[in-house]
């Protein structure tokens, strides 16, 4: 993958999971921990967002996450940048996809074609690290969610951050409220201050609470010889459980932030179980969409965006 470099309409330089053939579904090879790590916050974590009937799954890709709200969504929608995860995600939830409860739309997080308030919750896991104006992208998808949210943040001073930052100079860099840019130039991620996305939030009309730490000792598995990992894998496992919650805003790379609408307003649509088109609106000027079976197009721009395969496509 690389970073198309301004190539949505946003203007925002926004990353291409589907340069050079990558397929994200690749990613999850090995990596037993991680997966489980987040298992165990996401299990304990989604049934906090309270009741929901309408679910968006922010950046979503291939639908990895989908098992924790389809059971309860009566309409639910991935948005994605990545044409291939979209795909896939039609192939790993056909049921789902075919008779219209899972939603599948291709766009940027920045300019997202859906009306204020359409979801009643929403989750975005693993995705912060990719955004360049984060304060931008928080707004846009809080804007759609009506009630309560999972945000994954990657923070930049969990313990191993300081550790390096104090050991390269940078400390001061490290705790300050700007991101911190990592990467190549063409692949930048984004590590952020935890107090200053939560802070993004309440200004959003978000009250924000910390939900658990996870990844807590993220790539051990890579570093030990396989023999060793499959005797010591209980252990870190055990202590991956103990220092979710005793880690929270401090020890591992991804702080699950649980943000939530004091009082939530009512959902400004009356039929939950209409099309999840029904919701949708245009990402440039908001006006109504008119849905033909292969295009979207807008009342108020004229602009068309069409359907390709198994998805809409607002890129
Ligand atoms: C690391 S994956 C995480 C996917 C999923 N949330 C998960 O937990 O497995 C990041 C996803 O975010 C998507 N993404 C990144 N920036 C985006 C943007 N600006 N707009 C829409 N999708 C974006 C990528 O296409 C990719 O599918």
């Amino acid at each position: 993958m690389t970073q198309a470099d301004s190539s949505s309409a946003t203007g925002f330089p926004t990353i291409d999971y589907d340069a050079n053939g990558y397929d994200y579904q690749q990613y999850w090879e090995g990596r037993g921990y991680e997966l489980w790590a987040e298992d165990r916050a996401l299990r304990r974590l989604v049934p906090r967002l309270g009741a929901y009937r309408w679910f968006v799954d922010l950046g979503g890709a291939y639908g990895r996450n989908a098992g924790y709200y389809l059971p309860q969504a009566e309409r639910a929608v991935i948005l994605d940048y990545s044409a291939t995860n979209l795909t896939n995600a039609a192939r790993r939830h056909p049921e789902a996809v075919e008779s219209g409860r899972l939603g599948l739309v291709r766009c940027d997080l920045n300019a997202i074609p859906f009306a204020d308030l359409a979801f009643d919750s929403a989750m975005v896991v693993r995705v912060l690290h990719h955004l360049p104006d984060v304060d931008h992208a928080l707004g846009e998808m809080g804007r759609i969610v009506r009630a309560a949210w999972l945000v994954d943040v990657p923070i930049k001073h969990h313990l191993l951050g300081l550790v390096r930052g104090a050991a390269t100079g940078r400390l001061r860099q490290i705790w300050s409220a700007e991101p911190l840019i990592t990467g190549a130039t063409d692949e930048k991620y984004f590590n952020f201050q935890l107090d200053a996305v939560r802070e993004r939030l309440t200004g959003l009309g978000f009250q924000t609470r910390l939900g658990a730490s996870a990844n807590n000792f993220r790539r051990w598995e890579s570093r030990v010889p396989e023999q060793v990992a499959r005797y010591a894998r209980p252990l870190v496992q055990g202590m991956e459980a103990a220092t979710q919650g005793l880690g929270k805003g401090w020890l591992g790379p991804s702080q699950f932030v649980l943000a939530t609408r004091p009082a939530a307003p009512l959902s400004p649509f009356t039929d939950e179980t209409a099309a999840f088109t029904d919701r949708m609106a245009c990402p440039e000027c908001r006006s109504a969409l008119i849905f033909s079976d292969d295009s979207a197009g807008c009342s108020g721009c004229s602009r068309s965006f069409p359907k390709t395969g198994p998805f809409w496509d607002f890129v």
